[in-house]
């Protein structure tokens, strides 16, 4: 799939992986349908990258009345800029950790578990899912009739969970799961699906880990041992769009760290 002339729908783009990819997509000649539930980090990013290449659609990916609205708005824009959709990077995606059963035999609570899924597991889905109907008819590109890519964002938790992790780990572990079937399911209309599971990435969701956290996953990192940066998440994106032979696949994007029991 090119990039350049084609749309590219970003949830939670308005921050770290998502983010990286926006800018890394406009500066190749693509648009950016940017969705966050963060007004001001999505229209600042519209600023930067100008309002020809990249629109803000305030969206909560939990809600698909929102995701319908988002959507439609899409659909709308892709008309006026003449650059059909090329895919789908669902990168919204949150963390509250909780202990299954606390030391005082405290359950973990559902509005927890329910929170972490919702927006995980459940809005990637929705958003895939209301996004395909305009993807599947945009007009195939190459040899191949390539229609799109939907590149989504699983977790080294999805392997490894830590301690505190379930939810989060049930969330992204189910991502990783749907990759192949979602493949399978779309190969006829020419759109491929490829997951990448992230380790520990700078961004504004690590950002608020303790040091204690943050040096004990470091100690848990073969090389580099340090946290990887969005533009090394986004260039793994760029070239999952642009080879084609990148499909139903989990993309472990680590530098070999297998996260630890305890840190
Ligand atoms: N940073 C890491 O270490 C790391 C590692 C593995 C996986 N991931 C995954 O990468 C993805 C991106 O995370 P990030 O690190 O860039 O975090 P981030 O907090 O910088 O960005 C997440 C964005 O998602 C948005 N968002 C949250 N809830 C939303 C909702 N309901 N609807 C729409 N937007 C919503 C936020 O406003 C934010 O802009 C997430 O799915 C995360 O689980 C991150």
């Amino acid at each position: 799939m090119k990039i350049s002339g084609r749309t590219f729908v970003i949830s939670g783009g308005a921050s770290g992986l998502g983010r990286a990819c926006a800018r890394d997509i406009v500066s190749q000649g693509g648009a950016a349908a940017i969705l966050d539930l963060n007004p001001d980090n999505g229209q600042a990013l519209v600023n930067e990258l100008g309002s020809s290449s990249a629109k803000f659609f305030e969206t909560d990916v939990a809600d698909t009345e929102s995701i319908a609205s988002a959507v439609k708005g899409i659909a709308e824009w892709v008309k006026t800029t003449g650059k059909p959709l090329g895919g789908i990077i669902p990168a919204a995606g949150v963390g509250r950790p909780g202990l299954i059963l606390d030391k005082s035999l405290q359950p973990a609570s559902l509005e927890a578990i329910n929170f972490v899924i919702d927006i995980n597991l459940r809005g990637t889905l929705d958003l895939v899912r209301q996004c395909l109907p305009l993807l599947a008819v945009t007009e195939p590109h190459g040899a191949d009739k390539e229609r799109g890519v939907i590149v989504m964002v699983a977790s080294s938790a999805a392997f490894e969970g830590q301690m505190g992790q379930v939810a989060y780990a049930a969330s992204k572990g189910a991502v990783a799961s749907m990759t192949l079937p979602m493949a399978r399911d779309l190969s006829r209309f020419g759109i491929r699906v490829v997951t990448i599971a992230p380790s520990m990435f700078d961004s504004a969701m690590t950002a608020v880990m303790s040091d204690k956290v943050r040096l004990g996953l470091q100690k848990a990192m073969e090389f580099p041992a340090r946290a990887g940066q969005p533009e090394e998440f986004s260039s793994l994106v760029k070239q999952v769009i642009e080879n084609v032979m990148l499909n139903g696949v989990v993309i472990r994007l680590d530098g070999a760290t297998r996260m630890p029991s305890k840190l």
